[in-house]
């Protein structure tokens, strides 16, 4: 049967980027697997821009004429403005983005049109496409993580005394400000914008004109588009260029570390949100209801923030297991590397936008939060501390006699400073009523001055410090 008449066929003619040496279209599953204009139209202002940078020195080198780059370059802003309006129509047929822009190209132009693919390929022009729109995504997501450290730097400044129960194991351990806990979550961004920044200082290389596999005869100027695409210097291995994506697995690895963080605040909201816990409390703005019990205020957003951690860190095993074994140089596995890539950065900018509306919004339950800072025999061990200093005992020693104290306090079911200074002198014949000024939460924390403490001088200090470097 004639290729034209199969069914299974979908174009009775070959493909006009690359189909000279072509009779027939092809399968029509094979056009399904292989296209990727479906999802990788969303990097047409990379192409675009990468086009226009090709063009400009194609002409200054001479490698086309001037009337043709003017004429490429009007064409390609004008296929901006109509897909910039949603008036381009994407054709299957035509693969990806790159012979879909090329086409609509040559289409409005002619001739000139054609003449933009000197000395490139498809292979060196997606790469530079991807790592534009990348180093784009972490702009952006740069911005985000600031955002969302402001919000928690401000909530510290206003929480910078105000004590809340530390834990460790998620029992009560020691009494903490509230301050101090929000700001250990802006530790965390900062290392986190900190990966994002050196993954962005090595994916800042160009690798257009590195053409298929193996450079180009013509003489083109690599250092002058990687210029003009905000690069740092062209690829210095033309194979290297076309084939890794080790800037899309940083870029996936340093998301997925960072929402990692934010699900652990996630967590923390969700718990603190829970009636039993009662620390904070969401407005109706963060806040869902239930179809069916009437008292429920479900902190979703947090719980999605928390669960959106999950397909991005499936990205990064995604896009790790496209590249494993890959032999050099290109291989159209790799484009398997977008898709992931998108939906980790969506995931987390709105991940990271919702927790900084969340921060925003929450209020903290200040006395619920005292309360429960000096229950669980909190400050056990202030008790101990002050043994060791006032009384010179070693600290093991010390901590026994606290934990007989604990064990007696419990008995009578009364805290630490509800025993009498007769039921302390008899664990420890040297203790004075002073020690029970060490005992309240506020003396607690006031007395850990120790550098990165949470003494409320300290949290207030360090929240300003933030607040300044974040401007
Ligand atoms: N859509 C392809 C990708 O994303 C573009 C490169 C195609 N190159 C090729 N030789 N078929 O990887």
């Amino acid at each position: 049967m004639p290729a034209n008449s199969d069914p299974e066929r979908r174009n009775v003619t070959a493909n006009a980027q690359w189909g000279g040496r072509f009779a027939a279209g092809p399968a029509v599953i094979m056009g399904e697997i292989n296209a990727s204009i479906g999802f990788d139209r969303k990097l047409w202002r990379q192409d675009i821009r990468g086009s226009l940078a090709h063009a400009a020195m194609l002409a200054r080198a001479g490698i086309i004429q001037p009337e043709d780059e003017a004429a490429i370059r009007a064409g390609l802003e004008q296929i901006g403005a109509e897909i910039e309006a949603g008036r381009f129509s994407f054709d299957t047929d035509l693969e990806d983005i790159h012979m879909n822009i090329e086409a609509r190209l040559t289409d409005r132009i002619g001739e000139a049109g054609k003449r933009l693919h000197t000395g490139r390929s498809r292979n060196d022009q997606v790469a530079t496409d991807f790592r534009l729109w990348v180093r784009d995504a972490m702009d952006g997501l740069d911005v985000q993580m600031a955002e969302l450290m402001r919000a928690l730097a401000d909530r510290a400044a206003q929480h910078a005394a105000d004590p809340m129960p530390g834990f460790t194991h998620l029992q009560t351990a020691q009494p903490v400000t509230f301050g101090h806990h929000m700001l250990a979550y802006v530790e965390m961004l900062a290392r986190d914008r900190g990966r994002f920044a050196d993954a962005r200082r090595r994916l800042n290389e160009c690798p257009l004109g590195s053409a298929a596999l193996a450079g180009t005869s013509f003489p083109i100027d690599r250092h002058a588009t990687a210029t003009a695409l905000g690069f740092d210097r062209p690829t210095a291995n033309s194979l290297d260029a076309v084939s890794d994506r080790d800037f899309a697995l940083e870029f996936l690895a340093a998301a997925a570390i960072c929402a990692i963080h934010v699900s652990r605040l996630a967590e923390e909201i969700v718990i603190w949100c829970s009636a039993p816990f009662g620390f904070v409390r969401l407005s109706d703005a963060f806040t869902t209801g239930s179809s069916i019990m009437p008292q429920k205020r479900n902190p979703d957003a947090a719980e999605l923030a928390r669960a959106k951690t999950g397909r991005i860190m499936g990205a990064l095993v995604a896009l790790l297991t496209v590249m494993k074994g890959l032999p050099l140089a290109y291989a159209k596995d790799t484009q398997e590397d977008k898709e992931p890539v998108f939906d980790a950065a969506d995931a987390l900018a709105l991940s990271l936008a919702a927790m900084a509306g969340m921060v925003r919004d929450l209020q903290p339950d200040l006395a619920r939060l005292r309360a429960t800072a000096g229950s669980g025999f909190a400050t056990a061990t202030d008790l101990a501390d002050w043994l060791v200093r006032v009384l010179h005992l070693p600290f093991r020693t010390a901590h026994h006699v606290t934990g007989r104290l604990v064990a007696k306090a419990e008995a009578k079911g009364v805290d630490l400073s509800g025993l009498t200074l007769a039921d302390m002198q008899a664990e420890e014949a040297g203790i004075t009523q002073a020690i029970f000024d060490v005992l309240t939460v506020d003396a607690s924390v006031a007395s850990r001055t120790s550098y990165g403490g949470t003494a409320p001088a300290n949290v207030a200090r360090e929240a300003a410090r933030w607040q300044a470097a974040l401007v």
